[in-house]
């Protein structure tokens, strides 16, 4: 490795080359470039609102690599000028102990940071785990009788739902200005080539660090980490020394995102910047011309007619799609009558 080249002065022996730009940087520049480079999306796209006195930001952790890492760069981004929380959503995940141990890492970081830990428990609230999902999609896979009418859709999909609902629910009853999370630039190019395969135009101009719409009862999220690799954050959790969970979810499958995250990374590996030019040049150039096109406007804001909760239809997602599952159980005696 040849010599850190952050500052001339810095005679360090690099550890590290940033994989878009080659720069060798040693252990403790590499630390702070990164962490610069967090802020600066924070402030250029003002991800928050540092003159708002009630700003309170919501971290959304799951002791996993990125959410661990976002809450130790905001902590230190923020300095104490904004009220940092974090929330830790239970979906009640018992294989391999994968909730629990979770659960312990999550709050551990909070602790150390002198950060608010909160956990909710989504079995509490509904009545069913992710456990509980899972052993449906068993039984549904396994019988053929009305396989297409069930509509199973795998069990990460059904926890991306909970996840993002009880966020939101608890972030508007404890009156969060906004919601971080940890999505990556590998995420992100990812999921923007993804949905571009499907001209799924709608999605595609929604993606960003921070959601534009100002709509009551959906709190702002916003993305600090959008122009972080996730191979830059590995790096970062490694020398920063962020504990988290190690192991990968047991229900985590191969879905068709992760396959287009692996070519990337091929592409990225002979052609470095790939994902940094294509996110970029995306929000510059084409977000602002589909932002043009697409006007949420005509969507009418309702209040859902199950939970109250704010949505565009008559009854939000998060309800058609439990109630349809519950009913599910049911037929399979996972739950009571
Ligand atoms: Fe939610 Fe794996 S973490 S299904
Ligand atoms: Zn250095
Ligand atoms: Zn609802």
């Amino acid at each position: 490795m040849p010599q850190c080249k952050f500052f001339r002065e810095c005679r360090s022996n690099a550890v590290i080359q940033i994989p878009h730009t080659k720069m060798a940087l040693c252990k403790d520049h590499f630390l702070r470039y990164i962490e610069n480079r967090v802020k600066k999306n924070i402030e250029d796209n003002h991800l928050i609102d540092f003159q708002n006195p009630k700003e309170k930001v919501l971290v959304a952790i799951s002791g996993g690599k990125d959410s661990q890492t976002l809450l130790t760069i905001l902590h230190k981004a923020l300095q104490g000028r904004v009220a940092l929380e974090a929330l830790y959503i239970e979906v009640g995940i018992t294989p391999r102990n994968y909730s629990y141990d979770s659960a312990i890492i999550a709050r551990s970081l909070c602790e150390k940071l002198g950060v608010p830990f909160h956990i909710l428990n989504v079995k509490e609230h509904l009545g069913f785990t992710i456990d509980d999902i899972h052993q449906l999609g068993t039984y549904i896979k396994k019988g053929k009788r009305n396989r297409k009418r069930n509509n199973y859709r795998g069990e990460c999909s059904y926890c991306g739902l909970l996840k993002r609902y009880y966020i939101n629910y608890f972030a508007v009853k404890h009156n969060f200005t906004k919601v971080a999370t940890g999505h990556n630039l590998t995420d992100e190019a990812s999921q923007l080539l993804s949905n571009f395969f499907s001209i799924d135009i709608e999605l595609m101009s929604r993606a960003g660090p921070i959601t534009l719409r100002d709509v009551e009862g959906l709190i702002p999220r916003i993305k600090p980490l959008y122009y972080i690799y996730e191979t830059e954050l590995i790096m970062y959790a490694y020398f920063a020394k962020v504990e988290h969970l190690p192991t990968e979810c047991e229900y985590a499958t191969d879905s068709p995102v992760i396959s287009v995250k692996k070519s990337l990374e091929k592409i990225e590996s002979f052609r470095r910047g790939s994902m940094m030019n294509m996110v970029r040049d995306f929000q510059k150039n084409l977000k602002p011309i589909l932002a043009e096109t697409i006007t949420e406007d005509h969507q009418i804001v309702k209040k859902c007619s199950q939970c109250g909760m704010t949505t565009y239809l008559d009854m939000c997602s998060f309800c058609t799609t439990t109630n349809r599952l519950k009913e599910q159980m049911k037929q399979f005696h996972i739950l009571e009558e």
